[in-house]
């Protein structure tokens, strides 16, 4: 699976998408857990991690606030990103995760948050 991520040092810098590929993704994953799996060989690798937004991990606080593959949240109607499993996505697909772009919700460090 490809993502290509929305890469910014903090409110002030300009940013870019940068490309990054995971495999051993399982359909019961949901998509932040997938992304802890980048996160974690990001950081075997020396490398920043993904920061990005979240709280209860439960579809409730609202916080996990991605625009995914241009939709906020993700492509599933009212699913929050946190609850949104990568079952959704098939194998070979190219993922395009960027952060929520709001005044009220200003990019601090790498992909965003709040
Ligand atoms: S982390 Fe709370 S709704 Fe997603």
């Amino acid at each position: 699976m490809t993502l290509k991520i929305w890469r910014q040092e903090n409110s002030n810098a300009s940013g870019n998408f940068q490309t990054y590929q995971v495999s051993d993704v399982s359909p019961d994953m949901s998509f932040l857990e997938m992304i802890d799996v980048l996160n974690e060989k990001l950081i075997v690798k020396n490398e920043d991690p993904i920061a990005f937004d979240h709280d209860c991990r439960e579809g409730i606080c609202g916080m996990c606030s991605m625009v995914i593959n241009g939709r906020p949240h993700g492509p599933l109607k009212g699913v929050t990103t946190c609850q949104l499993h990568m079952r959704s996505f098939k194998e070979g697909d190219t993922i395009v995760i960027e952060p929520w772009r709001a005044n009220s919700f200003p990019c601090l460090k790498r992909l965003n948050s709040g």
